[in-house]
């Protein structure tokens, strides 16, 4: 089977380091190697509540994101899922492979369900279903994510496995997750144990991709340390989790080991990694930056993007899903 990436990112607010380290950034280097998808995931953003005009605004930014950070929408795929309806249509038959017990054992559930699942949306009960659907509706082989994201591609490759064995075909492949790069798991500034995540109530947890110099400095300056100097090895990172975090974002973003940037800064203090991690972390962001505020002022053509990416992922998807039609046994009423 020829290869091919799918990855999506939810349009639930501003997109942050996290979600560039973890993901875009892998992205823009796969291209060169695979045919991609890159998804806005519209239809998962609303298994939790989104204001319609919210959701329109970040679907467009999320797109602009992408874009600014180096996909190529002419070459690959950009495009917001709810245009392509077979992800609906397949997750629904995902609905009817995978097992309730599969869904009750994923921990993103149990932590966004909270206390109180029963009134959680059945939506995000069944969300890694439609994630399944998303990738296998273009036959996706590889995945690259962040670290979070792994449990969710285990299910989708349980999926895919499932339905190849009960219909006794080899439709599916079974897609590979890419975790890639030294920062597959980045952190809250404000508390080294917890994710980087949108949904965190302090911005002050986050670099969001749109931050600008002043900013980043600021929430560098302000980012959780603890009260030793920085290790002599990676081995003394062990219950430090904030510099940790430090450490592996400036790895990253200077393109250089975690056991060089140990050392770089062995036995110094925070705020010198701090100053050099600023520096570099505006150098990276800001040339984005000015693609994404460029972009955003013409909606024009982020939606003609969008909409030719639509078209082309139809146009895959479409073949792939009548071969699932016909294995599962729906019967085409007046068609060949
Ligand atoms: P989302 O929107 O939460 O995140 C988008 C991508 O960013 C990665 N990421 C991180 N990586 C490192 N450190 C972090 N703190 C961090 N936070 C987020 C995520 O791993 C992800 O790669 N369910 C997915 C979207 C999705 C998808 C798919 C992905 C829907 N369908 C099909 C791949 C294939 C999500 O909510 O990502």
């Amino acid at each position: 089977m020829s290869e091919r990436i799918f990855s999506g990112v939810q349009p639930t607010g501003n997109l942050h380091l996290g979600n560039y380290l973890g993901a875009i950034r892998n992205w823009v280097k796969l291209q060169n190697d695979y045919d991609c998808l890159f998804c806005v995931v519209d239809l998962h953003a609303i298994t939790v509540w989104q204001d319609p005009a919210m959701l329109r605004t970040s679907t467009r930014e999320v797109a602009a994101a992408m874009i600014a950070a180096g996909v190529d929408p002419e070459k690959h795929i950009i495009f917001n899922q709810s245009q392509v309806p077979g992800h609906a249509e397949l997750a629904w038959i995902f609905n009817c492979v995978a097992r309730m017990g599969w869904l009750g054992r994923m921990t993103q559930f149990k932590e966004k369900a909270g206390k109180d699942k029963e009134n959680a949306s059945v939506g995000l009960f069944a969300y890694p279903n439609l994630m399944a659907a998303d990738i296998l509706l273009y036959k996706g082989t590889h995945v690259p994510v962040g670290e979070d994201q792994k449990q969710h591609l285990e299910l989708a490759r349980d999926i895919a496995q499932k339905f190849n064995n009960d219909y006794g075909v080899d439709l599916f492949p079974v897609p590979e997750p890419l975790i890639l790069g030294t920062a597959t798991r980045v952190m809250s500034l404000k508390d080294g144990s917890k994710k980087m995540s949108k949904s965190d109530p302090s911005d002050l947890s986050r670099i969001n991709m749109t931050d600008d110099a002043d900013t980043i400095q600021r929430k560098i300056k302000k980012a959780k340390t603890d009260p030793d100097h920085l290790p002599e090895s990676v081995q003394g990172l062990d219950g430090r989790p904030e510099a940790r975090n430090l450490l592996g974002i400036y790895a990253a973003l200077a393109d250089v080991s975690i056991e060089s940037a140990v050392n770089e800064f062995a036995g110094q203090q925070f705020s010198a990694l701090k100053d050099r991690l600023s520096d570099v972390a505006v150098a990276n962001l800001a040339p984005m930056q000015d693609a994404y505020r460029r972009l955003l002022n013409d909606k024009g053509q982020i939606d003609a993007y969008l909409a030719h990416g639509a078209e082309r992922a139809r146009a895959i998807a479409g073949p792939v899903l009548r071969e699932v039609q016909d294995v599962v046994g729906f019967l085409h009423v007046g068609k060949s």
